[in-house]
């Protein structure tokens, strides 16, 4: 399965390449606990199945301060290491835990920018079984409002069966 996974197997319409992600990132996880493990999973395979996904991964509540995010396994270049929970984009979806989704980050106030390049972004929180916030999946991309409701439905759906299953 996870040889075998690649851009060119997946369906070119959003909406079915999440489904079939969903599928596949489950299939890879299947039997894997540490969660540190998984979220660099789930990070890698997003970032390979889609070219828009410039910057791809998590920021984790920290245990030891619990209003605080801590980069967690991503995909791309240098992130920002400590984000404070209202601060930004992901600290704003920590806050909130809703998702975020930002059409131009330059029109968001207080948007963090750790690389110039992103231009827009979304930030879906990632709860346990037990519905905690564990922490937020960030996505970025360097075009303008490359994400919309599609996005949020199908990274919703892939880190609560990845994380609160
Ligand atoms: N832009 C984010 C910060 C994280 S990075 O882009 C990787 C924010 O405003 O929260």
């Amino acid at each position: 399965m996870a040889e075998s996974f690649s851009i060119q197997t997946l369906p070119a319409a959003k909406t079915e390449r999440y489904e079939t992600l969903l599928t596949e990132i489950n299939a890879v996880l299947d039997g894997e606990d540490n969660r540190v493990a998984r979220m660099a999973t789930v990070a890698a395979m997003l970032a390979a199945a889609f070219e828009s996904f410039y910057w791809t991964g998590f920021y984790m509540v920290d245990a030891n301060r619990p209003n605080e995010l801590v980069i967690g396994p991503y995909q791309g270049t240098l992130g920002c290491l400590r984000i404070a929970f209202g601060r930004g984009v992901c600290g704003t979806a920590a806050a909130t835990r809703q998702t975020v989704i930002v059409a131009d980050v330059e029109a968001f106030p207080d948007h963090i920018a750790c690389d110039s390049r992103s231009r827009s972004e979304i930030v879906i929180p990632v709860f346990d079984a037990k519905g905690e916030l564990i922490a937020v999946l960030d996505v970025d991309s360097t075009e303008l409002a490359t994400f919309n409701d599609d996005d949020k439905v199908g990274l919703e759906a892939i880190v609560r069966n990845a994380f609160a299953n």
